[in-house]
């Protein structure tokens, strides 16, 4: 069944990813910084919306956009955000604040203000996009991480929350090759990620997806230690 679906970071990677994988089946409502970003996207049905959630008082335009062109929604998918890998010793000061604005904040902001359109809803659903980096402790990632644990630990209440009412989900992906880098070849791809997010929105009520870990059989996922023996 057709379902009014707004996807964040849907310009490029995994948000487009995912886009391209529901807009045969359902209505697409797609953000991304400017429309411009969506110069690549080739979905001409979607409805585009431009927002920088780095300027978080651009979300009440957004909402009042998204508003403008429907009055419920039947999922949310919290995918915008971005990584930046430095030491935390020499981490600048804006990009720290940028980062758990854009990544924690603002993802807070949208649900709580597109929760209203959802609870219209006879089978609403939210997706956060969330990290493998959330839970390990990968060197050069603590300020990244830490946003997307909040991000994690965010949706694991709000699930309970919302028990019954709107299925909370969170996917921890490892590396997905959103860069096209050949020799990056061997990890995951953004159509792995949308995959798993149609396989979550296509689930039944009352099963739910809680949380879902994904990762690549050659990837590293922080398993080798000084003292792993050669394999
Ligand atoms: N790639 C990975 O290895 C990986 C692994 C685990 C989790 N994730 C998470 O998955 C999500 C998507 O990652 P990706 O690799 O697909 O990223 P990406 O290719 O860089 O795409 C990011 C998307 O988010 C939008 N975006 C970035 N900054 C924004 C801002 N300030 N305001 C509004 N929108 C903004 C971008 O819009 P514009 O095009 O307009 O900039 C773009 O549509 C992120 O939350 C990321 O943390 C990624």
């Amino acid at each position: 069944m057709s379902r009014k679906i707004c996807i964040t970071g849907a310009s490029k990677g995994i948000g487009k990813a995912e886009a391209e994988i529901l807009y045969a089946d359902h209505e697409l409502y797609l953000q991304a910084t400017s429309l411009d970003s969506f110069q690549d996207l080739g979905l001409p049905n979607a409805k585009l919306f431009a927002c920088d959630f780095a300027d978080l008082t651009q979300i009440d335009h957004f909402v009042h956009e998204l508003k403008s062109q429907t009055d419920t929604l039947d999922v949310l998918v919290n995918n915008a955000g971005f990584m930046t890998i430095d030491s935390f010793q020499h981490f600048s000061e804006t990009l720290m604040h940028r980062m758990i604005t854009v990544n924690l904040e603002a993802q807070l902001l949208l649900t709580q203000k597109l929760l209203p359109l959802l609870l219209k809803s006879n089978n609403p659903q939210i997706v956060f996009m969330s990290s493998m980096s959330a839970k390990n402790r990968i060197v050069g990632e603590s300020v990244y991480a830490a946003t997307k644990a909040g991000i994690m630990q965010f949706a694991h209440v709000l699930r309970n929350e919302l028990a019954g009412k709107v299925r909370v989900s969170t996917i921890h992906s490892w590396g997905v090759n959103t860069w096209n880098d050949e020799a990056d070849a061997a990890i995951l791809k953004p159509e792995h990620v949308a995959e798993t997010l149609q396989f979550i929105l296509s689930r039944e009520r009352p099963f739910l997806v809680e949380s879902i870990e994904l990762g690549h059989e050659s990837h590293w996922n922080g398993a080798k230690a000084p003292w792993s023996p050669e394999l």
